[in-house]
């Protein structure tokens, strides 16, 4: 092992491929049994460290840890877009670099809402548990039944990346597209959806929501009461990007109430101690965060997180540096 590499902690396993290039140019350690580590671990094992390589459930980043870090670190690379996990400001006064992995988990996270938006509509959660009971008794013409998608009316709150990646696939399920972001985006991006410069004015045109904002202290709890008031009765809400963004006593309020048809969820507050009302909603399909849960995306995370490193050290200057 070179002693003049820089060196690296990564605070989870990574893919095979992707530790290998790690330990090619790196003194890097490994968290050999995946444990989620604690604060005053990462604090131990980050001395004498210049890199750390973390993930979104590395919470202690947004929530005082940056100021306690030794001086020897000089860059945090996160395995993931979102980054309301680590707090920029602490890391800019500290003269902390920070980057993320864009991009390379968009199409992953767009099916995954896809798989939302099918999975409530059509009711995947109890089909499935009827198939597993043995409680599927014969086809019938009248029950169990879900709703259409298609020709239905999206809603796509944040049209970022992955928001127009929903959108691209929404269209091949001829759903007349509408969505909210704080600026429009080039048409061609848009996929012929309409824009509503305030949010307010598109819930009365979503009967599904796709929630694929980031979470910022704005969208930290606005899918509450009174948006889903907004909304048609009987509208579906997907969520594939922060747990957060939803309130979850609004929510299940308004499932149990019928006021939703149903709701789609692959992050959560707090996850993975999700809010356990969930569990015993008939109408929520429910997935473990999987939106980037790829072989292949999670390595092309992974060699984004390494280009990012590799340049800050060449260069200082990488790619996807958050500011
Ligand atoms: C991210 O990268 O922010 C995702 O949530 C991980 O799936």
């Amino acid at each position: 092992m070179a002693p003049d590499l820089p060196r690296l902690l990564v605070t989870r396993r990574l893919p095979r491929e992707v530790e290998n290039r790690l330990a090619k140019a790196y003194r890097a350690d490994f968290n050999a049994d995946d444990h989620q580590m604690s604060e005053a671990e990462i604090l131990g094992d980050a001395q004498g460290k210049d890199a750390l390589l973390i993930t979104p459930m590395d919470k202690c980043f947004a929530t005082g840890i940056i100021a306690k870090l030794p001086l020897s670190v000089k860059v945090i690379a996160t395995f993931s877009v979102g980054h309301e996990h680590v707090d920029i400001a602490a890391a800019r006064e500290r003269n902390i670099a920070v980057t993320n992995t864009p991009d390379v988990l968009t199409d992953a996270t767009a099916d995954i809402a896809l798989l939302l938006i099918l999975g409530a509509a059509r009711g995947a959660y109890w089909g499935e548990r009827m198939v597993r009971e043995d409680r599927w008794n014969s086809w019938s013409p009248t029950a169990p039944l879900g709703l259409d998608v298609s020709g239905k009316r999206l809603g796509i709150l944040g049209m970022g990346r992955i928001g127009q990646a929903v959108a691209r696939r929404a269209r091949a399920f001829d759903m007349e597209l509408h969505y909210h972001n704080r600026r429009p985006v080039a048409p061609d991006l848009a996929q012929g959806a309409r824009y509503h410069a305030a949010l307010d004015q598109m819930l009365p045109h979503c009967d599904f929501l796709s929630v694929n904002c980031a979470s910022t202290p704005e969208t930290r709890g606005l899918v509450n009461d009174s948006l889903i008031a907004r909304l048609p009765d009987g509208a579906i809400i997907v969520n594939s990007a922060r747990g957060d963004i939803i309130d979850d006593d609004a929510l299940i309020a308004a499932l149990k109430s019928g006021k939703l048809a149903a709701a789609g969820l692959d992050v959560f507050r707090n996850e993975p101690k999700i809010d356990p009302r969930y569990r015993t909603l008939d109408n929520v399909f429910l997935l473990p965060h999987l939106g980037s849960a790829t072989r292949d995306t999670r390595i092309a995370m992974g060699m984004r997180a390494a280009d990012n490193l590799d340049a800050f050290f060449a260069d200082g200057n990488p790619a996807d540096l958050l500011t």
